[in-house]
Order: C-alpha cells, then sequence, then structure tokens
C-alpha cells in the first residue's frame, strides 16, 4: 500500500469532496427501512469481529468533544481501532469549540486531516454547523437535542431481547431529555408503542413530539404524567439521568420533582412479565433507577453499552461508503 495515499482513505476524503457528504446527527437523517439494515449489519458484525478487519484501513476519526464520556469515545475508538483506522481524541480543553476557533474553521480544518468527525457538543447547532462545512461526514455523538448512536443500540438490544421491534411496547420514564428525543424520533416509525411519563415542565420538546407524532407508523407515541401508567404492560422500561450533562447545578431542586420517576422494582413489577429495564449510562445509582434494578435480572444496560460499538461500527462503514 501506498504511503501517500492509502486505499480506503483515498476512497473516502477524495469522493467526498465536490458532492455533500451524509452526515448522522438524528435518528430521523435514517428511514426506518435504512435503521433495520444498519442493525442487521450491526448483528453481523458483532458475531463476525474479525470479518471486516481492513475495511477502514487508512482512515481516521476525529472526535471532537465538549462534554466527558466513557462509552461514545471509547466505543468509536476501538471501532475505528477494530475496523484497521484510526481517531484522533479532542477534549474540549484542546478545540475550545466557538472560543478558540469557530465551527466553521474547525469544520473545514478538520475536513483536510481526517474522514470523519464525531462530535459530542453543548448546542446542536454546533454540530449541525460542523455538518454544514465539514466536507466530510458528521456523527453527533450527543448533543443537547438529540443522543442518535445510544439509540441505535438500545434499538439493537431491545431486537435482541425480544426478537423483533415492531409491536414491542416501551415505557421512557424521567426527564425528557436528548435521549428521550432520539427515541421518539426512532422507535414509532419502527413500530414501537412509546409511551413516556415525564415530570410538568419536563416533557420532551414540543416541536420534536410534534415531528415524532407525524412518523409515527404502526406504533403510537403517547406522554402520561403517572410514571405507572405509562409503564403498564411495558416489554422495556427506559430511563435516563434526572439532570444531563452541563445542568448539574439542577441536580438538587429536580430530585424532589423526579423522585416518584424513580425505576425501581416497584415501578418495573407494573410492566409486562419479564420487561426489560433500561438506562443509556452514566447511572446516578440510586435516584432514577436502584441498585435492586440496575443489578437485577432485567437490567440490560451493560448489553446497551456493548451494543454502541457494533452499531457505530456498521454506521462508519456505511458513512464512509466501506460496507
Ligand atoms: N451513554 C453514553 O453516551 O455514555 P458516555 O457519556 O459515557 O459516552
Ligand atoms: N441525557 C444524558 C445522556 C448521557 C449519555 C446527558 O446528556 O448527559
Amino acid at each position: 500500500m501506498s504511503p501517500v495515499a492509502p486505499r480506503a482513505a483515498q476512497t473516502a476524503r477524495s469522493s467526498s469532496a465536490g458532492k455533500r457528504p451524509s452526515h448522522y446527527l438524528s435518528v430521523a437523517d435514517l428511514t426506518p427501512e435504512e435503521i433495520l439494515s444498519l442493525l442487521d449489519r450491526a448483528r453481523e458484525l458483532k458475531r463476525f469481529p474479525a470479518r471486516d478487519a481492513n475495511k477502514l484501513s487508512g482512515l481516521t476519526a476525529g472526535l471532537v468533544f465538549q462534554k466527558p464520556s466513557l462509552r461514545t469515545r471509547v466505543s468509536f475508538e476501538v471501532a475505528m481501532l477494530e475496523l484497521g483506522g484510526h481517531a484522533v481524541y479532542l477534549s474540549p480543553a484542546e478545540i475550545q469549540l466557538g472560543q478558540r476557533e469557530g465551527v466553521v474553521d474547525v469544520a473545514r480544518v478538520l475536513s483536510r486531516y481526517v474522514d470523519v468527525i464525531v462530535a459530542r457538543v453543548f448546542l446542536h447547532s454546533d454540530v449541525a454547523g460542523l455538518a454544514e462545512h465539514a466536507t466530510v461526514p458528521v456523527i453527533n455523538a450527543l448533543s443537547d437535542r438529540e443522543h442518535p448512536c445510544q439509540i441505535l443500540a438500545d434499538l439493537l438490544t431491545l431486537y435482541e431481547r425480544r426478537g423483533a421491534l415492531n409491536g414491542l411496547r416501551l415505557a421512557y420514564v424521567g426527564d425528557g431529555n436528548n435521549v428521550a428525543h432520539s427515541l421518539a424520533l426512532a422507535a414509532p416509525p419502527l413500530g414501537i408503542d412509546l409511551r413516556f411519563a415525564c415530570p410538568d415542565g419536563y416533557e420532551p420538546d414540543p416541536l420534536i413530539m410534534e415531528q415524532a407524532q407525524a412518523g409515527v407508523n404502526s406504533g403510537a407515541i403517547e406522554l402520561f404524567r403517572d410514571p405507572k401508567e405509562a409503564v403498564r404492560d411495558a416489554d422495556a422500561v427506559y430511563t435516563d439521568a434526572w439532570y444531563s450533562m452541563g445542568q448539574e447545578s439542577e441536580a438538587e431542586a429536580r430530585a424532589p420533582i423526579f423522585h416518584r420517576y424513580q425505576l425501581n422494582a416497584q415501578l418495573l413489577s407494573e410492566a409486562a412479565p419479564n420487561a426489560i429495564a433500561m438506562h443509556c449510562l452514566p447511572a446516578h445509582r440510586n435516584a432514577e433507577i436502584t441498585d435492586e434494578v440496575m443489578d437485577g435480572p432485567a437490567s440490560v444496560v451493560y448489553d446497551q453499552a456493548e451494543n454502541r460499538l457494533h452499531v457505530q461500527k456498521a454506521l462508519l462503514l456505511r458513512l464512509l461508503g466501506q460496507d
């Protein structure tokens, strides 16, 4: 292989010049058929991890992170490594997006070095801005609006545990945050019946709910106040932190408001027999989810974490035109 222009790098970086690259900023960027096909590919990658060991040879991912991460950073780095490529992690202190340098210049400069940008940002407009100005694909690794990579892993986990997605009933209890938004946009078009229970004032963004309602297929989307009602007969119960990264100063004020939305054994007992308990992690143990549930037989939280690796491999291969 030439040291100047590795085969795969030439394909990806130069082929994106002059035409708009595909991005993954929202789960709505993928059709339900594309999601199902990515999940199939992820299952194959999980089963036969060595088969695609050189697919991304010579390709580099730039990981632009404004917030901390365990799962997202490590799973993207390992995904690139196991597919034969590289990842360059850029911590919040390095790029200082919008402070040391604006989004436009970061996007243009990074596009000259790397083949895909994976960005975790505070403001969704920043990851959208990177996508607008980059000439390589941009992946949203979490913004205030969505966490679309997480939801692919969650769908794979649901599929593995239930053997199908169409017809499932999924309850989400807690804060109507980025994870809730991505679930709202992804699940109903796949035929999943999605029920939210959120405290007053902490519901998902109404505009996203409107967009989600428009995408409803055979599934439905409903908003409840009472967590028990939302959870009744659910096949899976999902929760996330009561306050997200950047909202730490609200933690104390939110605790009493969210208290009755805790995913504990009693709430889980309202769900269908053998219902699974889901959390994207990191969890605040014994706040939004009890130790008993998280460490109990219903918990699939570590499968969700592992599946980040497999779905992101499928996503990277797709966006880089190497699948
Ligand atoms: N679930 C998730 O995105 O975890 P990290 O914040 O650790 O990446
Ligand atoms: N809603 C959480 C998800 C963390 C993976 C946050 O944004 O901090």
